[in-house]
């Protein structure tokens, strides 16, 4: 039975444990030059409805590092949805390729993917949700601090796919997760719920300061999402005390980790001092979103096979 990795739901706890080790572990193999090639012969597709840096060249990267190719569908290709609808492009793919990796404007569309493919769909970002972000950012957090039960996430902006992903880490892995967002720009009302059914500990708030107050971890987003330029002005406003900057990070503790997935708008959400600070390891995140990665595909690219 093919798996996907549409959201930290489709694992257990152990599994994205798991999971975590087997990045660090391929991070390790290929500083050492000793990588192995457990997706020869494979390749990936990779559909893309809105741009990217970091997702594009890691997902390209990582499985060619471990013996596969890739194909990079652009959102002028496939015209997902419009050209043909999204279970033909399911069907299609799946009898030429192993993989799907996919971002996409609708979290349907990702979801119809899935179920009419035959093979493994990852997410490689949707409007709900950014699984494979979190993955790496919980890796990152990981190496810095050696855990990630109790440790305290507090989000200042948005709360948008990133966050909904936090959410359903959060409730996975132990982590206590804040959010000052302004009013209007909570997360996702079910994934929400199911995360505080499922026990996790979250805090929505308005005040950043409170949400930062003694955290592990501050992390920002954009303020305006992929998809969301029209409310760049309204956003703008809405979101302009919730910058991350030296006044706030002196309210989390002292040797608290300054975290963002990229890309940045410095003087928007996040100081250009605080980005390029001593604490940000927003570059260790984006390495990590290759090695994540690579441990998501060879998982399912292993059980498919
Ligand atoms: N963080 C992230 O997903 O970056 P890209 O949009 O560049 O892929
Ligand atoms: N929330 C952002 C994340 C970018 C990686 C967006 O969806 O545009």
């Amino acid at each position: 039975m093919k798996r996907d990795f549409i959201s930290f739901a489709d694992f257990t706890r152990a599994e994205i444990e798991s999971l975590l080790e087997d990045a660090a572990r391929l991070k390790a193999e290929l500083r050492s030059g000793k990588g192995s090639r457990p997706l020869l012969g494979k390749t990936l597709a990779m559909i893309f409805e809105k741009p990217s840096l970091r997702t594009r060249v890691t997902f390209e990267t990582g499985v060619k590092q471990l013996g596969g190719a890739s194909v990079y569908l652009a959102p002028e290709d496939i015209r997902l949805g419009a050209r043909e609808t999204v279970p033909d492009i399911a069907r299609n793919l799946s009898r030429w390729v192993d993989m799907i990796l996919a971002r996409t404007f609708s979290h349907k569309a990702m979801l119809e993917l899935a179920e009419h493919s035959t093979i493994p769909v990852i997410n490689g970002l949707s409007d709900l949700l950014h699984p494979c972000q979190v993955l790496a950012d919980c890796q990152t957090i990981l190496e810095q601090r050696g855990r990630l039960e109790g440790q305290v996430v507090a989000f200042i902006g948005d709360g948008n796919n990133v966050v909904n992903s936090w959410l359903e880490a959060a409730a996975k892995l132990g982590i206590v997760f804040r959010l000052a967002c302004p009013p209007g720009y909570e997360p996702d009302a079910k994934v929400l719920a199911d995360a505080r059914a499922a026990g996790a500990q979250i805090e929505v708030v308005h005040d950043a300061g409170a949400a930062a107050k003694g955290a592990d971890a501050l992390y920002a987003d954009v303020w305006t999402s992929m998809g969301q330029e029209a409310e760049a002005q309204v956003r703008r406003t809405a979101f302009a005390a919730y910058q991350v900057n030296a006044a706030l990070l002196a309210r989390a503790k002292k040797d608290a980790l300054v975290m963002h997935c990229l890309p940045a708008h410095r003087g928007e959400e996040i100081t250009g001092e605080v980005l390029d600070g001593p604490r940000s390891v927003v570059l260790e995140q984006a390495e990590n979103r290759l090695h994540a990665q690579k441990a998501v595909m060879v998982r399912l690219g292993a059980q498919a096979s």
